[in-house]
C-alpha cells in the first residue's frame, strides 16, 4: 500500500474518477461499475475498483481542498500507474449565466493556493490546464447525452468561507465561471507526473444570488456528470 491508499499493487485501474466525497465514491461504484471491489478504507477514503463497459475503472475519493487531493493524486499516479484521472465535484457558480444543477468542465484553474507559489519560488504564475484530449472527448461525450456542458476557466480556492467576496466579483469580470477547492493541484500534479486529468462539476450553489440545491437535486445532476465522466475516461 502507499502511505494513504490501501489498495496492493495492480488493484487499481489506469483511469481513475475523483469525487472529494467518499460516500460519492462508494454510490458511483454501487451505481455504475460491475464486480466492483473496494482497495481502500484508510481514513474512510474508500477507493473502488470495477469495469465500466468492459473497461477497468476505479473511483477514489480525493477529500476536500489542495492538500487532500494533492496527496491522492500524487500516490495514484506515482505509486500505483494511474494515468487518467477525471475529478467530479461541486462548484459556486461565479457567472451570472450560470444557473443551479448546471454542468460545467473546467479549461483551466486559477487559484490562491500557495502551493504553486512554492513550486516555482514565486518566479512563475504557472496556469493549471486541463488535458485537451480528455476536454475534447468530454465535450463530444456531453453533446451526444443531451447535457448542456459550459467549458472554461474556474477558481480553485483553499478556504470555502471567504473573507473577500469581491475577490470573487473581479475573477467573475475575468470570466471566471465558478469556483471548487481542488482542480489546480490535480492540474499541476498530472502535469508533473506526465498524467491527463480533467475536472467537471456541478453548480451546487450560486454565490452571487445566494441559491442553493437541495440533496435531492444535487444526487440527480451527480448522476449526470458521472455518465459523462465515466464515458470520457474509458473512451
Ligand atoms: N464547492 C461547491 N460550492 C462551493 C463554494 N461556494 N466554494 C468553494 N467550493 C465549492
Amino acid at each position: 500500500m502507499s502511505t494513504h491508499i490501501g489498495a496492493k499493487p495492480g488493484e487499481i485501474a489506469d483511469r481513475v474518477l475523483m469525487p472529494g466525497d467518499p460516500l460519492r465514491a462508494k454510490w458511483i461504484a454501487e451505481n455504475y461499475l460491475e464486480d466492483a471491489k473496494c482497495y481502500s478504507t484508510v481514513r474512510n477514503m474508500f477507493g473502488f475498483t470495477g469495469t465500466y463497459q468492459g473497461t477497468r475503472v476505479s473511483v477514489q475519493g480525493s477529500g476536500m481542498g489542495m492538500p487532500s487531493a494533492s496527496i491522492y493524486a500524487h500516490e495514484l499516479i506515482n505509486e500505483y500507474g494511474v494515468k487518467t484521472l477525471i475529478r467530479v465535484g461541486s462548484c459556486g457558480a461565479l457567472a451570472e449565466s450560470l444557473n443551479l444543477r448546471d454542468v460545467v468542465a473546467a479549461i483551466g484553474s486559477s487559484t490562491d493556493s500557495n502551493m504553486n507559489r512554492m513550486r516555482f519560488d514565486g518566479l512563475i504564475d504557472y496556469a493549471p490546464v486541463a488535458d485537451f484530449g480528455l476536454l475534447r472527448k468530454a465535450v463530444e461525450v456531453a453533446e451526444q447525452r443531451g447535457v448542456t456542458m459550459r467549458v472554461g476557466p474556474i477558481l480553485a480556492a483553499d478556504a470555502f468561507y471567504t473573507d473577500r467576496p469581491d475577490l470573487y466579483d473581479t475573477l467573475a469580470d475575468y470570466g471566471v465561471l465558478a469556483v471548487e477547492m481542488e482542480s489546480a493541484a490535480l492540474y499541476t500534479i498530472a502535469a508533473r507526473y506526465q498524467a491527463r486529468a480533467l475536472t467537471i462539476l456541478t453548480v451546487s450553489d450560486h454565490i452571487k444570488r445566494g441559491e442553493a440545491t437541495t440533496a435531492q437535486e444535487r444526487e440527480q445532476t451527480f448522476s449526470q456528470m458521472v455518465e459523462i465522466a465515466l464515458d470520457t475516461v474509458v473512451a
